[in-house]
This record gives structure tokens, sequence and C-alpha cells, in this order.
């Protein structure tokens, strides 16, 4: 029996794990559940977005299958106890540091795509994003008095951007096996930030361990640029966690819908936390349309990084492919002549078609 922390979160998160939890459940696989709050309702019932009751279940279970968290009506919390602190707590918690988001683009979505056709149909481009350090976790940071330059004694506020050499190692090794056979793309901004230039040297240096892969080196103005201009020539591409935060919401909207991707968070054991690429989407909350296979894909990707559960990972993604080959449709990838459906209806299809 594998324990999976279930955390559906806030916005539409609920919506979307009940479809998940669904597919799963129809599967009858040895699963066990255990449901908690995170974000923005646990901040409401027990004043805090990520209790220590969570975090110690997210440590013993198996697997963590994370809906989304945050909502307009937190924004004005201390950031601390913003609903986004869930995510980024548990991401420390469980030394989540490699954030796996690959951009798919199935053949029946590529009208879907902002894009001409031609430049993203066939896209299959992974994004490895280191989750843990960064400026989203580099000390010191806060709020102060400037010390010194030209606003001194202005208030300011600053955070450091910083990365180890052994902390880009160990995220370059997972990429350059990611990338076996294929070209490999590191993403840096080592014109300017000394923090980059320790990222390069040492993606150089771990690249003479993988003569198999081919190493590109881009600047992330550059990469932003490359990622709608020929999105197909990437195969694999590796990043810091801000450049990575940013480059797959960019990646996510080539394949059509941002509705559709997964993503997998990893730590050294393979523990892992598994949830769609997209945000709670407070807007369209409660309302039963949301695209509910992002979350159903990112269950297939629990199954198939943390539970060794290979088979019934490809069932789930073979199903997924016949519901949109059969015409279904969520809003946000709808189509002239599509069948349109609720988010429930969409979480059914894909049950009768595993
Ligand atoms: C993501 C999200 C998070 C991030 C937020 C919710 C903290 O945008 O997973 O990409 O910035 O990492
Ligand atoms: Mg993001």
């Amino acid at each position: 029996m594998k324990k999976i922390a279930v955390l559906a979160g806030d916005g539409i998160g609920p919506e979307i794990m009940a479809q998940a939890l669904k597919v799963l459940t129809a599967l009858k696989l040895p699963l066990e559940f255990e449901e908690a709050l995170v974000g923005g309702v646990a901040y409401a019932a027990f004043g805090h977005p990520l209790p220590a009751e969570v975090v110690e279940l997210a440590k013993k279970s198996d697997a963590v299958l994370f809906g989304a968290v945050g909502d307009f009506k937190y924004d004005s919390l201390p950031r601390h106890l913003r609903p986004e602190q869930a995510i980024l707590g548990l991401r420390k918690a469980l030394g989540l540091f490699v954030n796996l988001r690959p951009a798919i683009c199935y053949p029946e979505l590529t009208a879907a795509s902002s894009l001409k056709p031609e430049l993203v149909s066939g896209l299959d481009l992974l994004l490895v994003r280191e989750l843990t350090g960064d400026v989203y976790f580099g000390q010191p940071r806060g709020k102060r008095i400037s010390p010194d330059g030209a606003f001194a004694g202005a208030e300011e506020g600053f955070d450091t951007m910083r990365y180890a050499v052994p902390e880009v190692e160990r995220i370059a090794h997972v990429a350059f096996k990611a990338a076996m056979g294929k070209h490999l793309v590191s993403v840096d901004k080592a014109n300017v930030l000394e923090t980059s230039q320790v990222w390069r040297d040492t993606m150089i240096k771990v690249s003479k361990e993988y003569p198999e892969v081919t190493l590109e080196h881009m600047y992330v103005d550059n990469a932003a640029m490359q990622l709608v201009k020929a999105p197909k020539k990437i195969d694999v591409m590796v990043t810091g966690n801000l450049f990575g935060d940013i480059l797959s919401d960019e990646a996510a909207m080539l394949t059509g819908s941002i509705g559709m991707l997964a993503s997998a968070a990893l730590n050294e054991k393979g523990q892992g936390l598994f949830e769609p690429s997209h945000g709670s989407a407070p807007d369209i909350a409660g309302k039963n349309i949301a695209n509910p296979l992002a979350q159903i894909l990112s269950a297939a990707m629990m199954l198939r990084y943390s539970l060794g559960m290979e088979e019934a990972a490809v069932r789930i993604e073979n199903a997924v492919k016949k519901v949109l080959a059969q015409g279904y449709r969520t809003g946000d990838i709808r189509s002239e002549g599509c069948k349109l459906v609720s988010c429930s209806e969409m979480g059914d299809a894909v049950v009768a078609a595993l």
C-alpha cells in the first residue's frame, strides 16, 4: 500500500483534484489517500497556510498530490501567511530540488496555441527547473533602510540570488540524464550575474561526464525569444528557480493551454510532489468549468516517478490522448466542432477511456 497526501488547496484545486482521484480510484491501485488543507483554506481554518501536521503528513507519505494555492483575498496578508507559502514550504521541507515541467503539444490542440501550428505541432520539450535555491530562498532578504548608494536612507526591499556549486551540480546531473542523446540548453544570465557564471562554469564541468549530450548555453532574454521563435529546436532546457518560473509559463502557453501541463517536484530519494503547472484560477473556481487534465496528468507523473507504477501512468496518459481525439474539450481548449464538457464530465470521459 502506498500512501498519498492529497492537498487540493484553493480555487479550482478541489474540483480538479476530485477528477484526478476519480481516475486513480478507477485504476484500483494499492493506494491509500489522506486529505489535508493547505493554502488559503488552511489559513482560514488554522491561521497558517502550511500547518506543521501537513508537513509531517507529506514527509511520511510516498508522494504528495497537490492542487493549487492562492486567492486574491489573501494578497494583503504578510508574506509568511500567504497561500503560496504552502507550496514553497513543502518544496523546502521535502528538499524537492528538481522540477520537471514537460511542455507537450497534443496534435489535436495545435490550433489552441497562439503560435502558428507548424511552430508547435509535435512539440515535446522538457523544462528542468531548480526548485529550492536561487533568489527564492537566498538569505539575507528583507526590508530595511538602504545603507548605501544613490538611495541611501530610503526604505528598500532586497533579496539574495545565490547558487552553490554542489547545488548546481545535482540539478545538472538530472538535466544531463534527461537529455541523453539529445540537445540540452542551459539558461542563465552570465553576462551580468555572478550566480549565473557559477551556474555556467558548473554546467560545463558536469558536461564532460555526458559526451552523449550536446550542451548549449543561452542567456535568459534570448531563451525567452527562442521559445517563441523555434521551440522545437529545444529538447531539454535546464535553469535556475526564478528563470525557470518565468520560462515554464511561457513554454506552457506554446502547447495551447496551461490547463494541460503536469509537473513533478522530486528530491534525492525520489519522493515527490505532483501538481498542475497552472494556478488556482480563483476567477473560475466553483463553476465546474476548469480543465482537470493537468491534475490528472500530474497523477500519472506521480505513478511513474514516485510509485514505480509505469503501466498505470501510461494508461492514464493514453486515456487523456483518447478523450482529446474523441473531441472532448473544456472551455480553455475549445475549438469549432468540439464537444464542450465541464470539469467533472472531462473526468468521467477519462475514466471511461482508461
Ligand atoms: C510555480 C508558481 C509558484 C512559484 C508560486 C505559486 C510560489 O508560480 O510553481 O511556478 O513561483 O514557484
Ligand atoms: Mg510559476
